[in-house]
């Protein structure tokens, strides 16, 4: 019979600096008024010394402590991130390391899209038996690649970790899960440098990324509801990747779902890239909203583009 993965704890974790939008108008020609109407974003959390590993190890532990698992327990961790500590070897590697686990482990890039990606790649290999269960990591430290003399980007993106454990269960779990790419779109959103060993900065065409992301956002939403045989009204929750609260509302209109129905974290949180679905999943989860039994919906659109979505029954 078919292993589903299904999702046994999770966890989170931002660094303690915040950023207000106040803090960015001291340094930039922007306003509160003008980032809180444009993103919905009030503040961010920033690094000061913590690397991108720092933030996973500590969602990592939150997140295997709410599965009651051990690191030896973990078959496999795959971490979604556009901010590797080097080159190589892999964060995952380090963060296998520091965690004391002996399991294979992976980094994978698809930028804004990384969660839903690893939590795909996850579910395959839990399906098809090979493993048990699977720690998947989504961590970012953006603040590392941002521009901090651009507006238009530097107001956006911010840092943090968020985990989850996924574990074969014969009942319920992931039902559907869909990715796309287009590297077509490569100069809408990229970071600039031109060898590997340079650190770019983070280049982006907002309003073309904000047409993209509402188009390509909503058409997967859409298809994952007609695949499952569901409407919008069988979603408890929405987990979308927080990048703007004017591409959410504009995803949850066009699928008639209530913003009632949506866990938004980006006004605290901001756009923690690969991290950003765990990070708001996390806090759903431990402030009681969402709940065994609960069908969820996960979907985000990263730099390429890649996108996709996850429906899982928690
Ligand atoms: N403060 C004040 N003014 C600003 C700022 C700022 N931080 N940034 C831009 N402006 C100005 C522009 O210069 C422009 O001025 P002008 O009219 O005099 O030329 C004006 O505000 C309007 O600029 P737009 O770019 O048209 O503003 P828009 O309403 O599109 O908002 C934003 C910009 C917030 C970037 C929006 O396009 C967006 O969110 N796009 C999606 C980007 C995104 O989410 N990227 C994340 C990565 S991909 C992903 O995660 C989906």
């Amino acid at each position: 019979m078919k292993n589903f993965a299904r999702i046994t704890g999770t966890g989170s974790y931002l660094p303690p600096k915040i950023v207000t939008n106040f803090d960015l108008e001291k340094t930039l020609d922007t306003s509160d008024e003008w980032i809180t109407a444009r993103t919905g974003i009030k503040e961010r959390r920033i690094v000061t010394s913590e690397s991108t590993c720092d933030l996973a190890l500590e969602a990592s532990l939150n997140a295997l402590s709410m599965a009651e698992k051990k690191p030896e327990d973990i078959d496999l961790i795959i971490l979604s991130t556009t901010t590797p500590d080097k080159i190589f070897p892999a964060t995952a590697t380090m963060l296998q390391n520091r965690l004391g686990a002996s399991c294979p482990a992976f980094d994978l890039q698809a930028v804004c899209a990384g969660f839903v990606f690893a939590m795909s790649n996850a579910q395959q290999y839990i399906e098809n038996g090979s493993a048990k269960n699977i720690l998947v990591v989504g961590s970012e430290t953006m603040s590392k690649i941002v521009d901090w003399t651009d507006r238009s980007t530097a107001i956006l993106f911010a840092d943090g970790a968020g985990a989850v454990v996924l574990s074969a269960d014969k009942n319920t779990g992931i039902k559907h899960s869909k990715l796309y790419s287009d590297g077509n779109y490569l100069s809408s959103l990229h970071v600039n440098n031109n060898r590997i060993n340079e650190l770019g900065t983070i280049e982006m065409e907002g309003n073309e990324v904000f047409k993209i992301a509402v188009n390509k956002l909503s058409e997967v939403a859409e298809e994952t509801l007609t695949d499952c045989n569901m409407t919008s009204e069988n979603i408890d929750w929405m987990v979308p990747h927080q990048a703007n609260i004017r591409i959410i509302n504009a995803i949850a209109k066009r699928i008639k779902l209530p913003l009632d129905k949506v866990i938004l974290t980006l006004d605290k949180h901001g756009n923690t890239s690969a991290a950003s679905i765990p990070l708001a999943l996390d806090v759903g989860v431990r402030d009681g909203r969402i709940k065994k039994g609960d069908t969820l919906l996960f979907e985000g659109i990263g730099g390429g583009f890649s996108w996709g979505s996850i429906l899982t029954e928690f």
